[in-house]
């Protein structure tokens, strides 16, 4: 999706406030009762008002996700409410949690729902439209969660060089000794490595430092995850993939809310995050999203929710 850079300028502005206590969208905001997001084009930058009630002058409304309502001016364009209803619930995320991190994910899968192929291999399942727009998810996160495995087959940098904005902490689960070069390479700051306590993962560089933690049948909870993120005050943390990584996540029910993009080839196997949950009998029993909304991406499709 194309956009002005001052409109991104504008949303990287609205991450600012609605992390700070002092920001137009930080008053009291709950899932209790329904909110009303008015947005404005406002000089080149844009303005975010949260009402409790709903105001006149609506052009149309639509969910955000439980109980937040965005209503739109007829000044708004196509492009800017777009914008607004994929990026404005990760900037708010943190809001709605309230004092949780809150966790979301982006990734690109296939038709059948592989996010790569039976080797490991991913690039590229999304689109170049896509690739830009999880520069700009990393943007809006302030950290990045990414497994082992993806950290040896990608040598992912996890920078937002594609966009303006600041990069997120960068977070690998992984026991194993992984080479960490592309990640050094790409910038100075610290890697955080979450490993499981039994292993005893042969790092030792300045710039990586360790946490250990205890497992259920050689799992990190994603629950224990949370707490050590909390308190190491990250509030929005993105986690990328892979599918394994995902998987734990998403069985343990702690992604908030869900990017998907799928594109439109399939691979027959592969990798998939959905497999983590094997009991599901009866399709009354499936896992699913709600507060549903779809957007066309290239030729690509973006799906996004709430976890229900
Ligand atoms: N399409 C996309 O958007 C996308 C995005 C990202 C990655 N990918 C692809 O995904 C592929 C890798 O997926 P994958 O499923 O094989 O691996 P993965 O999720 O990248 O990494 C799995 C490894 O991470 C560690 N790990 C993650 N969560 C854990 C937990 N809760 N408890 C314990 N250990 C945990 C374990 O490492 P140890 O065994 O080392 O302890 C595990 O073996 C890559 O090839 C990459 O190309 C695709």
């Amino acid at each position: 999706m194309l956009l002005d850079k001052e409109i991104w300028s504008g949303f990287l502005a609205l991450k600012e406030k609605a992390f700070n206590a002092q920001g137009l969208i930080s008053q009291e905001f709950t899932w209790s009762k329904p909110h009303f997001l008015e947005v404005k084009k406002e000089g080149l930058g844009l303005e975010v008002k949260l009402f409790a009630d709903r105001k006149s002058n609506v052009f149309e409304e639509t969910f955000l996700g439980p109980n937040l309502m965005f209503k739109v001016h007829k000044g708004i364009n196509l492009i800017l409410k777009k914008a607004c209803s994929i990026y404005l619930p990760i900037i708010l995320g943190p809001k709605i949690t309230q004092g949780k991190p809150f966790f979301f994910s982006h990734f690109a899968q296939s038709l059948d729902g592989y996010i790569s192929t039976k080797s490991g291999h991913s690039k590229w399942i999304g689109n170049d439209i896509n690739l830009i727009h999880a520069h700009r998810l990393r943007a809006l996160a302030d950290a990045i969660i990414i497994g082992g495995t993806t950290l040896k087959n990608d040598l992912p940098k996890l920078n937002v060089r594609m966009v303006e904005g600041s990069n997120p902490k960068r977070i690998v689960i992984s026991g194993k000794s992984h080479s960490f070069n592309s990640l050094m390479e790409a910038s100075d700051d610290e890697i955080l490595l979450l490993h499981k306590a039994y292993d005893k993962p042969a790092i030792i560089n300045n710039q990586i430092r360790k946490i250990s933690i205890e497992t259920e049948n050689g799992v990190i909870n994603p629950n224990d995850v949370s707490k050590i993120l909390s308190q190491e005050n990250h509030k929005c943390i993105m986690i990328e993939g892979g599918a394994e990584t995902i998987g734990h996540f998403l069985k343990a029910s702690k992604i908030d809310y869900c990017q998907i993009h799928i594109s439109p080839m399939y691979f027959g196997a592969g990798r998939s995050p959905y497999t983590s949950i094997k009991d599901i009998v009866k399709v009354s029993e499936a896992k699913s999203f709600s507060f549903v909304n779809h957007f066309r991406m290239g030729d690509g499709i973006m799906m996004t929710g709430y976890e229900s």
